[in-house]
């Protein structure tokens, strides 16, 4: 890249030293997600908010959070505007096609969130005929395409929305992952319930631009620390409830 192009890289000005790692570590996450990401007050709270800054801490800079729309995360991600991504975002192969991922930190699944005292939707075939709410561009969209005969998938922006439509009843579920499930649920007592055991397995990576190999080692080092030490544990039991 030439010297005058390179002054206008939306990265220029927050350079990574010679181990990887930006002197700032920015965060971009869609805070519409709870256990994992929300915001209360003026805080961004929940599982992936702690993790991201005790790795921040491990790795001795600060940690800037921004709020972005999901759909946004990743093109924002390749245009610079922050170093990584945590956003219990499942690493999928068609996503690793476009930015790298850090190793696992959290498995998880898709359920179906219904309302309450529905009883003849029990397992994913009896979605057909139905029609299911999901936050567009998850892998609840994506298993809920998996799924023969659904009569028609809406797309919200946020998973909230989408659960939202099932109380609502203009839609009859909604296909999320499960400690989400289970957080809304809770929150909306008496409305909605989560059915079924989860449907898929899935893995959350953090996302950094591709071409930053010595960020992703930096990230993936801290996080077997966290592992290792009980931090994980402490997190999990803090945030997740089963
Ligand atoms: N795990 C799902 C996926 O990767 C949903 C993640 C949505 N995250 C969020 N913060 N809204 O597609």
């Amino acid at each position: 890249v030439g010297a005058a192009l390179a002054g206008l890289l939306p990265s220029a000005g927050v350079r990574a030293g010679a181990s990887g790692v930006p002197s700032v570590l920015r965060v971009g996450t869609d805070a519409t997600y709870p256990p994992f990401e929300f915001v209360e007050g003026d805080e961004f709270k929940g599982f992936d908010m702690d993790l991201i800054r005790e790795i921040g801490r491990r790795l001795g800079v600060p940690v800037v959070i921004q709020n972005v729309a999901w759909d946004g995360l990743i093109p924002g991600l390749n245009n610079g505007n922050y170093d990584v991504i945590i956003s219990a975002m499942t690493i999928l192969e068609e996503r690793a096609a476009v930015v790298d991922f850090s190793d696992p930190y959290f498995t998880a699944g898709q359920v179906m969130v219904v309302r309450r005292g529905e009883t003849a939707i029990q397992r994913p075939e009896d979605l057909r005929g139905r029609v299911v709410a999901v936050q567009i561009n998850t892998t609840g969209q994506f298993a809920t395409e998996q799924i023969a005969g659904v009569r028609r998938i809406d797309k919200y922006d946020t998973t909230p929305l989408a659960v939202q439509a099932v109380m609502q009843r203009s839609a009859d579920a909604a296909v999320i992952d499960l400690a989400v499930a289970v957080q809304l649920a809770r929150e909306f007592p008496g409305q909605v319930q989560v059915v079924g055991e989860p449907f898929t397995e899935e893995y959350y990576g953090i996302a950094v631009r591709k071409g930053r190999p010595e960020l992703v080692q930096a990230i993936n080092r801290a996080l077997a620390e966290i592992k290792a030490d009980g931090t994980y544990d402490r997190l999990y039991a803090t945030w997740i409830r089963t």
